[in-house]
């Protein structure tokens, strides 16, 4: 009778005995566990896989001390059965005492739930596939971090079935200080945790951690405040860049071991989209960024390039009026405010023209250990004595190969804006150190290699994001008006680029600021570290040699063939490459031609110069230039605008003692 209704029922029916063994069985059963002779005789040790049987005896020894009915594996973790063949599937049993007599047996239906399990993954993957096409093209087609964030951690929620999600993002900014930005709602107690634990080591690894039961773990101190909460399990999947992490998802679920393989992976894949979306945002910020800096330089420079003209004809009759004799006052007065204001003048320029990058360089190779301790004198005699100055360099930090007193220059630039942030003292470290660019060079707009960092960090007053976007303009200052004209920064980045290096800044309000400078390695550059720099020596005398002058600009020509007159020499000027050439022709006498590069329309005088030497290859040449963006591959003398007299005078006599040491370099 009890065979007969066992095999009516569509379930599989298993009897079994105190001492686990199969008194009988169904034939459903006989087929799922394969075994077409009958289960009867077999243990239920047979129907389990190896690992799981000691704990089926024990759950067994607790079912028998108090029978009921009872289902089993509708947990989160399956029962698992195990075939004749070896191979496992996912069951649900239930599990009820038939006989309460001594002999006490039990009638176990047990039920392959692999079909459901199968279907409940795929409606689960279903719903991640359809988060992560959405965050897809969320990345792509986002303006905006807010529009790709905002209704993110519902969403994630929802897909993975889920109660709490919270998305953090923060910048580099600064080293050991990333400031958090919560980005998503969050249950009140645990979203104010959420700023301070930024800084938890957990939370800013690179490696996904799931925390499948946070009674029993250590989980950092955010997610024990969830805990209270009533959540049981957490992933925390970082947002990474570079190996750096940029921020964290958090998920929290009431769910006991809800973060299996699939949820994570589909957090992982959020995770990287996002991280993807924040990273090309960067890039393009950063590109529109370099690209404002480079249109306002170009501006700059020509500016500069114009005023180095008229500055040049200011100071040249000046100093041809001094000539004159000595002047009674206020005359003598009159001649010295109009000195100051040209000098005043020519420093400005000279800034512009760093900035935009066409400023004059004469790189030589440099120790950064010496540069350190030159810069830690200067700077303990300079600044108050409530800045405490360290300067120190790493064992390993490279030579490098730059224009040391406009490196100076840059570093003080910074350390003085350095000085201006900590207005009621406080501590600025400058270090060197050596680092080697692989990939990292792309994402500072540098050649892979070599490259010295020097770092200014201070621990002054900071600044807010929108000032620190916009530090590096040409101008921009928040300084009142007398105490800064907003230079010094972009002139510290027009002279780095023009080295071949790069700038990187980072602040945080209220605690401090840190500027990183990147510069090439000497051995990266080997080759004309021996350029002399250009002297002034003591005022050399003309023998009548004959000079050609030539320049558009005529009261610039003027003011040229003035000093030359003044010096000594005979003079003969051109305003353009035609009538030079003319006089070369005629003058055999003409031995130094004294060219500027740009001669507006017809040959430049570049052209100009390697032309007159191929018809008189005994000819001296000196070049002079308002900038010299197009003179860095002339192997001729250099001498930048504005010039002095006596500048003018040493040049030409360098180029008569056939030394080629005035030639001024640029990168
Ligand atoms: N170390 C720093 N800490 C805080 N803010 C800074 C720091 N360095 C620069 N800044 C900010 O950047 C602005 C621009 O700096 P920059 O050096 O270009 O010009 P400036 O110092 O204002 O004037 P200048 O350098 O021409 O005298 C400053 O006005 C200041 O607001
Ligand atoms: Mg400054």
């Amino acid at each position: 009778m009890i065979g007969h209704l066992f095999d009516l029922i569509p379930d599989a029916l298993v009897l079994v005995d105190d001492a686990r063994r199969i008194l009988q069985s169904n034939a459903q059963a006989d087929a799922m566990l394969g075994y077409p002779g009958g289960l009867a005789g077999a243990s239920v040790d047979d129907l389990l896989p190896d690992d799981a049987r000691k704990r089926h005896r024990e759950h067994r020894a607790s079912y028998a001390a108090a029978p009921r009915v009872r289902p089993m594996g509708a947990g989160f973790q399956p029962l698992l059965g195990c075939r004749r063949d070896g191979s496992v599937f996912p069951v649900e049993i239930a599990l009820s005492p038939v006989d309460p007599s001594s002999q006490r047996r039990y009638l176990a239906s047990v039920r392959d739930i692999s079909g459901s399990i199968r279907e409940r993954q795929r409606v689960a993957r279903a719903r991640h596939d359809r988060l992560v096409a959405h965050v897809g093209e969320l990345a792509l087609i986002a303006r905006s971090e807010a529009e790709i964030v905002a209704g993110l951690p519902e969403k994630i929620a929802e897909a993975l079935g889920i109660e709490a999600v919270l998305v953090l993002s923060s910048w580099p900014t600064m080293p050991g200080h990333p400031p958090a930005r919560r980005v998503a709602a969050f249950p009140e107690t645990i979203g104010s945790a959420a700023t301070a634990d930024l800084f938890d080591p957990i939370l800013l690894s690179t490696t996904t951690t799931v925390f499948g039961d946070l009674a029993a773990e250590t989980p950092p101190k955010l997610l024990r405040s969830g805990w209270s909460e009533g959540f049981r399990s957490a992933a925390l999947v970082p947002l990474f860049e570079w190996n750096q992490t940029v921020g964290v998802i958090v998920a929290l679920s009431a769910r006991l071991h809800h973060f299996e393989h699939d949820a994570v992976h589909c957090l992982k894949s959020v995770a990287n989209l996002l991280a993807a979306f924040l990273q090309r945002r960067q890039a393009e910020e950063r590109l529109a960024h370099a690209q404002q800096l480079e249109a306002v330089g170009q501006l700059t420079g020509g500016v500069a390039h114009d005023f180095n003209n008229l500055l040049t004809v200011l100071s040249g009759n000046l100093q041809l009026i001094e000539l004159q004799g000595s002047f009674a006052p206020p005359m003598a007065e009159l001649l010295d405010s109009m000195r100051h204001a040209v000098d005043n003048g020519v420093a400005l320029t000279a800034k512009l023209l760093t900035l935009s990058r066409r400023q004059s360089l004469s790189p030589r190779v440099i120790d950064p250990r010496n540069l350190l301790a030159s810069l830690g004198a200067v700077l303990s005699r300079t600044l108050r004595e409530n800045i405490r100055v360290g300067a120190s360099c790493l064992p390993y930090a490279p030579a490098i190969f730059a224009d040391g007193p406009q490196l100076e220059s840059a570093l003080l630039n910074l350390c003085f804006n350095a000085r201006d942030a900590m207005p009621r003292g406080g501590r600025l470290t400058i270090t060197a150190c050596g680092i080697v660019l692989g990939a990292a060079a792309a994402r500072l707009e540098l050649e892979p290699g070599e490259y010295l960092q020097v770092s200014v960090q201070d621990t002054g007053v900071g600044m807010a994001p929108e000032v620190l976007a916009r530090a590096l303009e040409p101008f921009f200052t928040t300084k009142e008006s007398g105490r800064g004209n907003g230079l010094g920064l972009s002139t510290v980045y027009g002279f780095v680029r023009q080295s071949g290096g790069q700038v990187r800044m980072s602040s945080r309000l209220g605690y401090g600021t840190c500027v990183d400078l990147y510069l090439p390695s000497a051995a990266a550059d080997a080759g004309d570290g021996q350029q002399a720099r250009l002297t002034v020596g003591p005022a050399p005398v003309a023998a009548g040699e004959t000079l050609l002058v030539v320049e558009d600009d005529t009261a610039v020509l003027a003011v040229a063939v003035a000093f030359l007159e003044s010096l000594g020499y005979v003079v003969r000027s051109a305003a353009d490459a035609d009538g030079a050439l003319a006089w070369l022709k005629k003058e055999p006498a003409i031995a130094l031609l004294f060219v500027d590069v740009a001669l507006g329309p017809g040959l430049s005088g570049i052209e100009l110069a390697a032309l007159a030497r191929r018809r008189r290859p005994d000819l001296c040449v000196l070049l002079t230039s308002g900038h010299d963006a197009s003179v860095g591959t002339m192997d001729d003398a250099v001498l930048s605008k504005p010039y002095r007299r006596q500048d003018l005078a040493d040049a030409i006599r360098r180029q008569f003692d056939g030394r080629a040491g005035a030639r001024r370099h640029r990168r």
